[in-house]
This record gives C-alpha cells, structure tokens and sequence, in this order.
C-alpha cells in the first residue's frame, strides 16, 4: 500500500494539481463508487440497491477502520448497538429448537431470487458447526456445539445470546456476523427458535 500512495503522490506532483487533489480524496473514491453502483446496479426483489448504498453509522466507522481500530470507537459502535437491541417482546428467550434446526440450515433470502417479504433463514451452518448431525459447515465462526451444555441457562446466559444473535455487533464492533435482529434478517419468533436450538437442553444440540 505504501509502495502504491508513494507512486501516486510522485504522479500526482508531476500532474495537474486541481486533478489531483479530486483523485486523491478518500471520500471522492468512495462517492465515484456510490455513483457507479446507482448507476449500473438496479434492484431485483429484496435485493435493493438501496442496501448495498446506504450505510449506518456502525458500517460507516468498519470501513474507515476496517482492522485495526481505536477502542474508543469499537467502545461507540458496541454501546449504540447493544442500546438497540429489543428483548423479547414476553421476556421469554426459548423458542422451538426443532424449528431453530430449520432456520440454522436455511440460506435463502434477501436475494434477488428471493420473493419480496419472504421468510428468511439464518444460515448459521455456514459459519457455525452446530448440531453433530450435520457435517458440512463453515468454521468462520466458532462451534456451537453443545452451547448450551457448556454455559447452563442462567438469565446472563440468556441475555447475552439473545443480544448476540439480535445484533452480533453489540458484543464486538463490526464483527462478520450479521446483525440478525436489527437488520430484520430473523424474526422475535425465529430468534427464539434459533436460541432454543442454542439452549434448550432437549436439543440435539447438548446432547
Ligand atoms: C457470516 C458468518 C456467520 C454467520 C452466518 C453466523 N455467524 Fe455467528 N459468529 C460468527 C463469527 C465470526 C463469530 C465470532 C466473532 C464474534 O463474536 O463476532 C460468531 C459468534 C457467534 C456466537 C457467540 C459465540 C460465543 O462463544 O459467545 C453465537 C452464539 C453465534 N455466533 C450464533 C450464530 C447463529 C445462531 C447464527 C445463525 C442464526 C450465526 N451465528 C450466523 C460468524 C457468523
């Protein structure tokens, strides 16, 4: 990267000043992007071009810092997105694991193959090892296996999950999880499901 800014700048002294000074601008590249997406990207079904141009303010500050970040800003994008969270609705955490078993394994929705308003599924298997039963799964995320076994059903427990699976940036400023709650990804009803396949001690899962 310095190897590149250092070729640049030596261009840049040589060439037009007034150009230069419009190329070199962070914010120039990031506008000459936008521009391009609304102009060639169009919208199909969920897939709007709308979601790949807005940006909220927790997506704005990954980007400025996309590895290492200041903590104080990591300590910012945790705060307002745990303040975000809604809690269950009847204060209970625990769905059905067996529908949760369904929404780990189901990757569709909100693509443009996807009919506007759809059920979406989680995806989980595709970062996750869960249940021992399945046996293609990713490993950008953690095993889950035996989740609940592991840490018990206490309320912190609960809570901590629910908040996790709800916006996985509340716990840790823009992690590759996505923020299944807060960006209406999942349901109140298929958190719950999922959180059950996590919890509930009769899932396969904590076998
Ligand atoms: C794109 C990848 C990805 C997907 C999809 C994903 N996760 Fe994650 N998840 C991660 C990563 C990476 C971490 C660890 C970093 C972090 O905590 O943010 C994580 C962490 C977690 C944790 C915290 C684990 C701990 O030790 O405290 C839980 C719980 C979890 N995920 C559950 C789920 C569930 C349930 C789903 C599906 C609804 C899901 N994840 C989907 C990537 C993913």
């Amino acid at each position: 990267m310095k190897a590149i800014a250092r070729i640049f700048l030596a261009t840049c002294g040589a060439a037009a000043i007034a150009g230069c000074a419009t190329v070199a601008a962070d914010t120039d590249y990031r506008q000459a992007a936008l521009d391009l997406i609304r102009q060639d990207f169009r919208s199909a079904g969920p897939a709007t071009v709308e979601r790949v141009a807005a940006r909220d303010e927790s997506q704005q500050l990954c980007s400025q810092y996309p590895i290492q970040r200041p903590p104080e800003v990591a300590a910012r994008i945790e705060a307002a997105q745990l303040a975000a969270v809604k809690p269950p609705a009847d204060g209970k955490y625990l769905g059905k694991w067996q529908e949760g078993e369904k929404i780990a394994q189901n990757g569709r929705g909100m693509q443009s193959s996807d009919a506007v308003g759809a059920v979406n599924g989680g995806n989980c298997y595709a970062c996750h090892q869960i249940g021992k039963k399945e046996i293609s799964f990713g490993n950008i995320g953690p095993s889950l296996y035996q989740y609940g076994k592991l840490r018990g059903n206490s309320e912190a427990i609960l809570s901590y999950t629910w908040n996790k699976l709800y916006n996985a940036q509340a716990y840790n400023a823009c992690s590759t999880m996505p923020r299944f709650g807060h960006n209406g990804v999942l349901t109140e009803a298929q958190l719950k499901d999922v959180m059950a396949l996590l919890l509930d001690p009769a899932s396969p899962v904590n076998e």
